[in-house]
Parts: structure tokens; sequence; C-alpha cells
């Protein structure tokens, strides 16, 4: 698909990792086989190799090298276009973000974005997170953050397990956060929400940073619109977001 050498792996889904697979084959996503523009390609052939990352599974990631020198490094799960993660890096250039997905043309179109604003505090991994989490990141405090922007809702009841807020899901993230750290987690999704509240709030890792240390946070300020909360408020939807601080 791209020239030789060049781009993300086609098939980053099938990278098992270390050990156990935390979730049984059950991923959260579906492989999409979307078109990719020629900007796209364009921008996956030139900048993959600099600022991507290939989710292989086995390859222990050292963050700051990767970033740098910059030690507050956040995870950011699942940016799809990608748009309001460039603007989030864009407005805070001494956080290092790594942004996860297995959309081709979506990792096309942050590069790209992230090229023309001159960011440098930006990678773009390829592939399923929770392998990332599991099988590349050792247990420590490696995560100053962590982003879940309008994660797949899997809405019917048979798919709920394809969630990625899942206990196990959450105790693992936690694995890799510093004390501190923030979880923030934002649907459109009212009974998502609800599943989300439920499982970070009887989490033994975290404790609720909304005011009132109960229920949904109000938009922090610095959270940009995204594509799909743009789609849900088209229809009505009410977004919820889920701050969740890292205690110990
Ligand atoms: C509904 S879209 C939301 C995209 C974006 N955050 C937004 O709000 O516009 C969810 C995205 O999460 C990605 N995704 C789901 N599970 C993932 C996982 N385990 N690892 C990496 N990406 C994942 C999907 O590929 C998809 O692009």
């Amino acid at each position: 698909m791209f020239a030789p050498g060049a781009g993300p792996a086609a098939n980053p889904a099938a990278a098992l990792g270390a050990g156990p697979d935390p979730q049984a084959g059950v991923r959260s996503f579906t492989p999409r086989r979307s078109r990719v523009t020629a900007a796209q390609r364009d921008a996956l052939e030139r900048l993959w190799a600099r600022w991507g990352v290939e989710i292989d599974g086995r390859t222990p990631l050292d963050l700051p090298a990767l970033f740098g020198g910059l030690e507050r490094i956040v995870l950011e799960i699942g940016f799809g276009m990608g748009e309001a993660t460039a603007e989030q890096a864009a407005a805070d250039p001494d956080t290092g973000i790594l942004a996860v997905d297995v959309h081709t043309p979506g990792q096309g179109n942050l590069l790209r974005l992230a090229e023309r604003a001159g960011l440098s505090n930006l990678r773009v991994a390829n592939g399923d997170a929770v392998t990332l989490l599991h099988a590349m990141l050792p247990p420590g405090p490696a995560l100053a953050g962590v982003r879940v922007f309008f994660p797949d809702p899997w809405p019917k009841k048979r798919h709920h397990k394809r969630r990625l807020i899942q206990p196990a899901f959450v105790e693992l993230a936690a694995s890799r956060m510093a004390p501190g750290a923030l979880l923030h987690c934002a649907t459109d999704w009212e009974p998502y929400a609800e599943w989300m509240l439920d499982v970070l709030s009887a989490s033994p890792s975290f404790a609720n940073a909304a005011p009132g240390g109960a229920g949904y946070a109000p938009r922090p300020a610095g959270r940009p619109v995204t594509r799909f909360e743009r789609q849900g408020l088209a229809k009505g939807h009410r977004v919820h977001d889920l701050l969740f601080r890292r205690t110990n």
C-alpha cells in the first residue's frame, strides 16, 4: 500500500504482545478499510519513519527518548481524524502526546496537521492501545494522563464486552500512570457514560476528580470539540466528561 519501508503496518491488530492477551482476543475497534487520500498517503510516507510508532506488542517504549526529553507524556486512545489531538498538542507544547489509533486515514491526517502546525510533541502509534499498555510499557508511573474521547459505544448488549472502558482495562491503565495522573473520558452515548461512571467509581485505583468527588465533571476548557462529538451534538446527544485521578 505504501512505498517499501514507508508508512504504518497494514494489520496492527495482529500484534498480540507478551504474555496472556488481557482482552482475550476481544477488540474495542472494528478494522476499517477506509480510503486514504493522496495528502494522507503523502504524510504517512514522508513522516511515519520520524513520528510513527508501530504497536508490535514486543518492543519496549522509552517515552522520554521517544519525545526528545519531554517528561510529561499523555496517552490518547482513539484519536479518529486527529483534529482535536493536534489542537491540544499545539496548546500544550510541554506535554508529549502519544496518540494511538488503528485508522490509517486518521493517522495520515494527524501527521499532516502536526507537520503543518510545526508540532514536535506528538507521536502517532498504529495499533491496539491495550497491546501498547500491556506489552510495550512496563508497570510504573510513565503516563501523566490518559485520554479516551468518544470511544466506540458498542450499543448492543452482546457487544458490551467490546467497550474499551472495562474494569481490567482501567486497572491496566492505572498501572502505567503516575500518582495524581488524570484519566479523562468523554462520551455522547448516555448508557456508556453511566457504564463508565460505574466502572471508574468502582476502581480502587482512581478517585473522581469532579467537583464534590462524584458524578460527571464539567467539560474542561482545554478539551476541543471532536469530530464524533460534533456528530453526536447534531443528533441532540448530551455529552458527559469523566475525570478520575490516579490515587497512589
Ligand atoms: C468513535 S471514534 C472517536 C474518534 C475521536 N476521538 C473523535 O471523538 O472524533 C473511536 C476511535 O477509537 C479507535 N479505537 C477504538 N479502540 C481502540 C484501541 N483499543 N486502540 C486504538 N484505537 C482504538 C477507533 O479506531 C476509532 O477511530
